[in-house]
Protein backbone atom coordinates (compact mmCIF):
# COMPACT_ATOMS: atom_id res chain seq x y z
CA UNK A 1 0.00 0.00 0.00
CA UNK A 2 2.72 2.12 0.79
CA UNK A 3 4.66 1.49 -2.21
CA UNK A 4 1.64 2.85 -4.71
CA UNK A 5 2.95 6.42 -3.89
CA UNK A 6 6.27 5.63 -4.73
CA UNK A 7 6.88 6.79 -8.21
CA UNK A 8 10.61 7.60 -8.59
CA UNK A 9 13.43 6.50 -6.06
CA UNK A 10 13.14 9.66 -4.46
CA UNK A 11 10.17 9.41 -3.02
CA UNK A 12 11.66 6.91 -1.36
CA UNK A 13 13.90 9.27 0.62
CA UNK A 14 10.70 10.97 1.52
CA UNK A 15 8.99 8.34 2.99
CA UNK A 16 11.71 7.44 4.88
CA UNK A 17 12.41 10.87 6.51
CA UNK A 18 8.95 10.33 7.90
CA UNK A 19 9.68 6.91 9.19
CA UNK A 20 12.94 6.94 10.12
CA UNK A 21 14.51 8.42 13.02
CA UNK A 22 16.26 11.71 13.00
CA UNK A 23 19.40 10.28 14.00
CA UNK A 24 19.58 7.57 11.50
CA UNK A 25 17.93 9.17 8.85
CA UNK A 26 20.62 11.85 9.21
CA UNK A 27 22.98 8.90 9.21
CA UNK A 28 21.84 7.88 5.78
CA UNK A 29 21.10 11.09 4.06
CA UNK A 30 23.73 13.19 5.29
CA UNK A 31 27.56 13.46 4.08
CA UNK A 32 30.69 15.15 5.19
CA UNK A 33 31.51 18.87 6.65
CA UNK A 34 28.89 21.25 3.90
CA UNK A 35 27.44 18.32 2.04
CA UNK A 36 29.39 19.56 -1.07
CA UNK A 37 29.92 16.30 -3.08
CA UNK A 38 26.81 14.78 -2.08
CA UNK A 39 25.14 17.90 -4.05
CA UNK A 40 28.01 17.79 -6.79
CA UNK A 41 27.17 13.75 -6.77
CA UNK A 42 23.66 15.04 -8.11
CA UNK A 43 24.33 18.22 -10.07
CA UNK A 44 26.95 16.41 -12.86
CA UNK A 45 23.94 14.68 -14.14
CA UNK A 46 22.09 16.98 -14.28
CA UNK A 47 25.09 18.97 -16.61
CA UNK A 48 24.69 16.39 -19.80
CA UNK A 49 21.54 15.74 -21.79
CA UNK A 50 20.69 13.10 -24.51
CA UNK A 51 20.71 13.10 -28.42
CA UNK A 52 18.29 10.95 -29.47
CA UNK A 53 17.83 8.80 -32.56
CA UNK A 54 14.81 8.08 -33.82
CA UNK A 55 13.02 5.60 -36.25
CA UNK A 56 14.28 2.58 -34.86
CA UNK A 57 13.78 -0.64 -34.52
CA UNK A 58 13.99 -0.50 -30.07
CA UNK A 59 11.89 -3.96 -30.26
CA UNK A 60 15.03 -5.97 -29.18
CA UNK A 61 16.55 -3.62 -26.62
CA UNK A 62 17.92 -5.35 -23.37
CA UNK A 63 19.29 -4.33 -20.31
CA UNK A 64 21.35 -6.82 -19.46
CA UNK A 65 25.03 -6.56 -18.94
CA UNK A 66 28.32 -9.09 -18.25
CA UNK A 67 29.93 -8.09 -15.49
CA UNK A 68 33.17 -9.60 -14.05
CA UNK A 69 32.20 -13.26 -15.79
CA UNK A 70 28.29 -12.95 -14.76
CA UNK A 71 25.39 -11.83 -16.89
CA UNK A 72 23.23 -9.35 -14.74
CA UNK A 73 19.50 -8.68 -15.31
CA UNK A 74 20.49 -4.84 -15.38
CA UNK A 75 23.32 -2.31 -15.26
CA UNK A 76 23.01 -1.46 -11.30
CA UNK A 77 23.48 -2.80 -8.28
CA UNK A 78 23.12 -2.17 -4.44
CA UNK A 79 26.40 -0.46 -2.52
CA UNK A 80 27.45 -1.34 0.43
CA UNK A 81 26.33 0.46 3.54
CA UNK A 82 27.42 0.26 6.85
CA UNK A 83 24.88 -0.78 9.71
CA UNK A 84 21.65 -0.71 7.54
CA UNK A 85 19.86 -3.29 10.22
CA UNK A 86 18.97 0.29 11.83
CA UNK A 87 17.18 1.27 9.06
CA UNK A 88 15.40 -1.98 8.17
CA UNK A 89 14.78 -5.18 10.39
CA UNK A 90 17.93 -7.48 9.58
CA UNK A 91 18.22 -5.05 6.29
CA UNK A 92 21.57 -6.54 5.40
CA UNK A 93 19.45 -9.93 4.27
CA UNK A 94 16.81 -7.81 3.04
CA UNK A 95 19.10 -6.23 0.50
CA UNK A 96 20.56 -9.60 -0.45
CA UNK A 97 17.42 -11.41 -0.77
CA UNK A 98 15.85 -8.56 -3.26
CA UNK A 99 19.16 -8.74 -4.94
CA UNK A 100 18.64 -12.47 -5.66
CA UNK A 101 15.39 -12.43 -7.21
CA UNK A 102 16.38 -9.52 -9.49
CA UNK A 103 19.61 -10.99 -10.23
CA UNK A 104 21.57 -7.83 -9.95
CA UNK A 105 24.57 -7.52 -7.47
CA UNK A 106 24.33 -6.73 -3.80
CA UNK A 107 27.45 -5.62 -1.90
CA UNK A 108 27.12 -6.20 1.92
CA UNK A 109 29.34 -3.77 4.39
CA UNK A 110 31.70 -4.80 6.23
CA UNK A 111 30.26 -2.81 8.70
CA UNK A 112 27.37 -4.26 9.00
CA UNK A 113 25.54 -6.00 11.82
CA UNK A 114 24.98 -9.04 10.08
CA UNK A 115 26.97 -11.77 10.04
CA UNK A 116 28.61 -11.99 6.59
CA UNK A 117 27.77 -15.80 6.70
CA UNK A 118 24.28 -15.02 6.92
CA UNK A 119 24.60 -12.63 4.20
CA UNK A 120 26.43 -15.28 1.58
CA UNK A 121 23.69 -17.95 2.74
CA UNK A 122 20.58 -15.11 1.95
CA UNK A 123 22.18 -14.50 -1.49
CA UNK A 124 25.48 -17.11 -2.27
CA UNK A 125 25.83 -14.27 -5.12
CA UNK A 126 26.32 -11.46 -3.14
CA UNK A 127 29.70 -9.45 -2.82
CA UNK A 128 31.63 -8.72 0.08
CA UNK A 129 33.03 -5.04 0.68
CA UNK A 130 35.98 -4.82 2.92
CA UNK A 131 37.79 -2.45 4.67
CA UNK A 132 41.21 -3.60 6.24
CA UNK A 133 43.97 -2.28 8.28
CA UNK A 134 47.67 -1.75 6.86
CA UNK A 135 48.32 -4.96 9.03
CA UNK A 136 48.80 -8.51 7.26
CA UNK A 137 48.17 -10.96 9.73
CA UNK A 138 44.59 -9.13 10.21
CA UNK A 139 44.04 -8.42 6.19
CA UNK A 140 44.75 -12.41 5.75
CA UNK A 141 42.13 -13.54 8.45
CA UNK A 142 39.30 -11.44 7.23
CA UNK A 143 40.15 -12.69 3.84
CA UNK A 144 39.95 -16.61 4.89
CA UNK A 145 36.98 -15.70 6.56
CA UNK A 146 35.19 -14.03 3.64
CA UNK A 147 36.57 -17.04 1.72
CA UNK A 148 35.18 -19.54 3.49
CA UNK A 149 31.38 -17.98 3.89
CA UNK A 150 31.72 -18.48 0.72
CA UNK A 151 32.20 -14.62 -1.27
CA UNK A 152 33.61 -14.64 -4.67
CA UNK A 153 34.01 -11.25 -4.84
CA UNK A 154 35.93 -8.51 -2.56
CA UNK A 155 35.30 -5.11 -2.76
CA UNK A 156 38.18 -3.03 -1.07
CA UNK A 157 36.48 0.45 -0.06
CA UNK A 158 40.03 2.65 -0.42
CA UNK A 159 38.80 5.96 0.16
CA UNK A 160 39.03 6.09 4.03
CA UNK A 161 42.35 6.41 4.80
CA UNK A 162 41.14 8.48 8.05
CA UNK A 163 37.82 9.04 9.34
CA UNK A 164 35.63 11.66 7.70
CA UNK A 165 34.38 14.76 9.73
CA UNK A 166 30.33 13.82 10.15
CA UNK A 167 29.38 16.60 11.78
CA UNK A 168 25.76 16.31 10.23
CA UNK A 169 25.94 12.99 12.51
CA UNK A 170 26.27 15.06 15.55
CA UNK A 171 23.85 17.47 14.51
CA UNK A 172 21.11 15.14 13.90
CA UNK A 173 22.24 13.28 16.80
CA UNK A 174 23.85 9.67 15.73
CA UNK A 175 26.74 8.41 16.69
CA UNK A 176 29.20 5.28 17.02
CA UNK A 177 29.28 4.59 19.29
CA UNK A 178 25.76 4.80 19.78
CA UNK A 179 24.29 6.70 22.54
CA UNK A 180 20.93 6.04 23.58
CA UNK A 181 19.62 9.38 25.15
CA UNK A 182 16.61 11.18 25.86
CA UNK A 183 16.42 12.32 21.94
CA UNK A 184 16.62 8.97 20.55
CA UNK A 185 13.76 7.74 22.80
CA UNK A 186 12.09 10.89 21.99
CA UNK A 187 12.43 9.99 18.53
CA UNK A 188 11.29 6.81 18.85
CA UNK A 189 8.18 7.37 20.60
CA UNK A 190 7.02 9.34 17.65
CA UNK A 191 8.11 6.96 15.28
CA UNK A 192 6.06 3.89 16.45
CA UNK A 193 6.43 2.38 13.28
CA UNK A 194 10.51 1.56 13.35
CA UNK A 195 10.64 1.41 16.97
CA UNK A 196 8.31 -1.68 16.80
CA UNK A 197 9.02 -3.58 13.99
CA UNK A 198 12.74 -2.92 13.71
CA UNK A 199 14.38 -1.49 16.37
CA UNK A 200 12.45 -3.46 19.60
CA UNK A 201 11.92 -6.93 16.74
CA UNK A 202 15.84 -6.79 16.71
CA UNK A 203 16.60 -6.59 20.32
CA UNK A 204 14.39 -9.05 20.72
CA UNK A 205 15.24 -11.85 18.40
CA UNK A 206 18.98 -10.99 18.15
CA UNK A 207 19.90 -8.84 21.18
CA UNK A 208 21.81 -5.45 21.10
CA UNK A 209 23.35 -5.26 17.70
CA UNK A 210 27.29 -5.73 17.06
CA UNK A 211 29.63 -5.10 14.48
CA UNK A 212 30.44 -9.06 13.16
CA UNK A 213 32.37 -8.38 10.59
CA UNK A 214 35.43 -6.53 10.54
CA UNK A 215 39.14 -7.63 11.12
CA UNK A 216 38.13 -8.09 14.63
CA UNK A 217 38.26 -11.30 15.72
CA UNK A 218 34.79 -11.11 18.06
CA UNK A 219 31.80 -8.70 16.88
CA UNK A 220 31.95 -5.30 19.17
CA UNK A 221 28.15 -3.94 20.25
CA UNK A 222 27.29 -0.72 18.78
CA UNK A 223 27.68 0.78 21.95
CA UNK A 224 30.91 0.35 22.72
CA UNK A 225 33.40 2.52 22.62
CA UNK A 226 36.12 -0.62 21.22
CA UNK A 227 34.00 0.10 17.77
CA UNK A 228 36.15 3.37 17.28
CA UNK A 229 39.38 1.83 18.38
CA UNK A 230 38.93 -1.15 15.65
CA UNK A 231 37.88 1.03 12.56
CA UNK A 232 41.14 3.33 13.62
CA UNK A 233 43.99 0.65 12.23
CA UNK A 234 47.01 0.76 13.28
CA UNK A 235 49.21 1.24 10.26
CA UNK A 236 47.57 2.27 6.73
CA UNK A 237 46.82 0.25 4.15
CA UNK A 238 49.02 1.27 0.84
CA UNK A 239 49.58 -0.57 -2.67
CA UNK A 240 51.82 -2.83 -1.28
CA UNK A 241 49.53 -4.76 0.93
CA UNK A 242 46.84 -4.57 -2.13
CA UNK A 243 49.01 -7.11 -3.85
CA UNK A 244 49.18 -9.02 -1.03
CA UNK A 245 45.73 -9.26 -0.94
CA UNK A 246 45.83 -10.30 -4.81
CA UNK A 247 48.15 -12.81 -4.26
CA UNK A 248 45.68 -14.09 -1.53
CA UNK A 249 42.62 -13.41 -2.82
CA UNK A 250 41.68 -15.59 -5.19
CA UNK A 251 37.86 -14.70 -6.41
CA UNK A 252 37.29 -11.64 -7.90
CA UNK A 253 38.79 -8.48 -6.29
CA UNK A 254 37.46 -5.11 -7.04
CA UNK A 255 39.04 -1.69 -5.25
CA UNK A 256 36.22 1.10 -4.61
CA UNK A 257 36.54 5.11 -4.08
CA UNK A 258 39.10 5.51 -7.07
CA UNK A 259 38.71 9.11 -8.35
CA UNK A 260 42.34 9.14 -10.11
CA UNK A 261 43.32 8.03 -13.50
CA UNK A 262 46.65 7.25 -11.90
CA UNK A 263 45.80 5.82 -9.07
CA UNK A 264 42.98 3.89 -11.45
CA UNK A 265 46.23 2.77 -14.01
CA UNK A 266 48.45 1.36 -10.15
CA UNK A 267 44.68 -0.64 -9.43
CA UNK A 268 44.87 -2.03 -12.81
CA UNK A 269 48.40 -3.02 -13.22
CA UNK A 270 48.44 -4.28 -9.40
CA UNK A 271 45.95 -7.13 -11.01
CA UNK A 272 42.57 -6.14 -10.04
CA UNK A 273 39.33 -7.50 -12.01
CA UNK A 274 37.65 -3.94 -11.70
CA UNK A 275 37.16 -0.73 -10.29
CA UNK A 276 34.39 1.46 -8.52
CA UNK A 277 35.17 4.92 -8.87
CA UNK A 278 33.19 6.69 -5.85
CA UNK A 279 33.53 9.49 -3.76
CA UNK A 280 31.95 7.43 -0.91
CA UNK A 281 28.44 9.13 -1.63
CA UNK A 282 30.15 12.70 -0.82
CA UNK A 283 30.69 11.25 2.80
CA UNK A 284 34.72 11.20 2.91
CA UNK A 285 36.80 13.96 1.55
CA UNK A 286 33.99 16.59 1.18
CA UNK A 287 34.81 18.82 -1.74
CA UNK A 288 36.04 15.39 -3.79
CA UNK A 289 33.92 16.13 -7.76
CA UNK A 290 31.38 13.81 -8.73
CA UNK A 291 32.54 10.34 -10.06
CA UNK A 292 30.85 11.05 -13.26
CA UNK A 293 33.33 14.24 -13.91
CA UNK A 294 35.92 12.31 -13.94
CA UNK A 295 35.00 8.61 -15.45
CA UNK A 296 35.53 9.88 -18.74
CA UNK A 297 39.26 10.53 -18.11
CA UNK A 298 39.44 7.02 -16.10
CA UNK A 299 37.93 5.56 -18.86
CA UNK A 300 40.14 6.86 -21.56
CA UNK A 301 43.28 6.29 -19.42
CA UNK A 302 42.17 1.93 -18.76
CA UNK A 303 41.38 1.57 -22.21
CA UNK A 304 38.86 -0.63 -21.83
CA UNK A 305 41.28 -3.43 -19.78
CA UNK A 306 39.09 -3.93 -16.50
CA UNK A 307 35.04 -2.78 -15.98
CA UNK A 308 34.95 0.61 -14.52
CA UNK A 309 31.78 0.72 -12.01
CA UNK A 310 30.80 3.74 -10.42
CA UNK A 311 28.26 5.18 -7.68
CA UNK A 312 27.00 8.41 -6.51
CA UNK A 313 23.85 10.23 -7.20
CA UNK A 314 22.48 7.43 -9.39
CA UNK A 315 18.70 8.26 -9.26
CA UNK A 316 17.03 7.30 -12.35
CA UNK A 317 17.98 5.63 -15.68
CA UNK A 318 18.58 8.13 -17.28
CA UNK A 319 21.74 9.17 -14.70
CA UNK A 320 22.64 5.11 -15.22
CA UNK A 321 22.47 5.49 -19.18
CA UNK A 322 24.52 8.94 -18.81
CA UNK A 323 27.42 7.09 -16.78
CA UNK A 324 27.42 4.34 -19.36
CA UNK A 325 27.93 6.61 -22.03
CA UNK A 326 30.75 8.47 -19.88
CA UNK A 327 32.42 5.13 -19.78
CA UNK A 328 30.93 3.30 -17.08
CA UNK A 329 30.06 -0.45 -17.66
CA UNK A 330 28.27 -0.72 -14.53
CA UNK A 331 26.75 1.54 -11.53
CA UNK A 332 26.13 0.90 -7.86
CA UNK A 333 22.91 3.18 -5.76
CA UNK A 334 23.52 3.24 -2.35
CA UNK A 335 20.96 5.46 0.02
CA UNK A 336 17.28 4.97 -1.75
CA UNK A 337 17.75 1.31 -1.63
CA UNK A 338 18.48 1.32 2.21
CA UNK A 339 15.58 3.43 2.94
CA UNK A 340 13.34 0.82 0.47
CA UNK A 341 13.97 -1.93 3.12
CA UNK A 342 13.41 0.87 5.60
CA UNK A 343 9.86 1.41 4.55
CA UNK A 344 8.92 -1.81 2.98
CA UNK A 345 12.06 -4.52 3.45
CA UNK A 346 12.06 -7.23 0.20
CA UNK A 347 9.07 -5.27 -1.06
CA UNK A 348 10.13 -2.11 -1.00
CA UNK A 349 13.55 -3.12 -2.45
CA UNK A 350 12.21 -5.37 -5.23
CA UNK A 351 10.07 -1.90 -6.33
CA UNK A 352 13.01 0.27 -6.22
CA UNK A 353 14.81 -2.07 -8.67
CA UNK A 354 11.53 -2.07 -10.84
CA UNK A 355 11.39 1.53 -11.00
CA UNK A 356 15.14 2.24 -12.05
CA UNK A 357 15.28 -0.81 -14.07
CA UNK A 358 11.73 0.37 -16.18
CA UNK A 359 13.10 3.90 -16.78
CA UNK A 360 16.40 2.65 -18.24
CA UNK A 361 14.31 0.49 -21.01
CA UNK A 362 12.28 3.17 -21.26
CA UNK A 363 15.16 5.94 -22.19
CA UNK A 364 16.77 2.90 -24.41
CA UNK A 365 13.47 3.26 -26.48
CA UNK A 366 13.32 6.82 -26.63
CA UNK A 367 16.87 7.06 -27.46
CA UNK A 368 17.00 4.18 -30.16
CA UNK A 369 19.23 1.67 -29.17
CA UNK A 370 18.62 -2.29 -28.30
CA UNK A 371 22.08 -2.71 -26.19
CA UNK A 372 23.74 -0.49 -23.84
CA UNK A 373 26.96 -0.93 -25.55
CA UNK A 374 25.64 1.42 -27.92
CA UNK A 375 25.72 4.60 -25.27
CA UNK A 376 28.89 6.58 -26.22
CA UNK A 377 29.91 10.00 -25.57
CA UNK A 378 28.46 11.13 -28.79
CA UNK A 379 25.14 10.49 -27.32
CA UNK A 380 25.52 13.02 -24.67
CA UNK A 381 25.68 16.94 -24.68
CA UNK A 382 27.05 19.43 -22.71
CA UNK A 383 24.40 21.40 -21.70
CA UNK A 384 26.15 24.94 -21.81
CA UNK A 385 27.01 24.18 -25.14
CA UNK A 386 24.54 24.77 -27.98
CA UNK A 387 24.81 23.56 -32.01
CA UNK A 388 24.92 26.47 -34.18
C1 LIG B 1 27.84 4.16 2.61
N1 LIG B 1 28.93 3.87 1.80
C2 LIG B 1 29.78 2.85 2.18
N2 LIG B 1 30.78 2.44 1.34
C3 LIG B 1 31.59 1.42 1.67
O1 LIG B 1 32.46 1.06 0.90
N3 LIG B 1 31.42 0.78 2.87
C4 LIG B 1 30.46 1.13 3.76
O2 LIG B 1 30.33 0.52 4.82
C5 LIG B 1 29.62 2.22 3.43
N4 LIG B 1 28.64 2.61 4.29
C6 LIG B 1 27.71 3.53 3.87
C7 LIG B 1 26.60 3.80 4.67
C8 LIG B 1 25.60 4.66 4.22
C9 LIG B 1 24.39 4.91 5.07
C10 LIG B 1 25.73 5.27 2.96
C11 LIG B 1 24.65 6.19 2.43
C12 LIG B 1 26.83 5.03 2.17
C13 LIG B 1 29.06 4.49 0.46
C14 LIG B 1 28.24 3.72 -0.57
O3 LIG B 1 28.77 2.45 -0.81
C15 LIG B 1 28.20 4.45 -1.92
O4 LIG B 1 29.51 4.77 -2.32
C16 LIG B 1 27.34 5.70 -1.93
O5 LIG B 1 26.28 5.61 -1.02
C17 LIG B 1 26.78 5.93 -3.32
O6 LIG B 1 26.08 7.10 -3.37
P1 LIG B 1 24.46 7.19 -3.34
O7 LIG B 1 23.90 6.25 -4.34
O8 LIG B 1 24.04 6.91 -1.94
O9 LIG B 1 24.25 8.62 -3.72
Amino acid sequence: RRLRRILALDDFETAARRHLPRPIFGYVSGAAETNASLRDNRSAFEEFGFVPRVLVDVSKRTQKVELLGRTYAAPFGIAPMGISALSAYRGDLVLARAAGQANIPMVMSGSSLIRLEDVAGANPEAWFQAYLPGEPDRILGLLERVERAGFGTLVLTVDTAVLANRENNVRSGFSTPLRPGPRLAWDGIIRPNWTLNTFLRTLLMHGMPHFENSYATRGAPILARSVMRDFGAKDHLNWRHLELIRERWKGRLVVKGIMAKEDACIARDSGVDGIVVSNHGGRQLDGAVSPLRVLRGIAEALAGTIPIMMDGGVRRGSDVLKAIALGAAFVFVGRPFVYAAAIAGEAGVSHAVRILSTEIDRNMGLLGINSLREMSPDRLHRLSHVDT
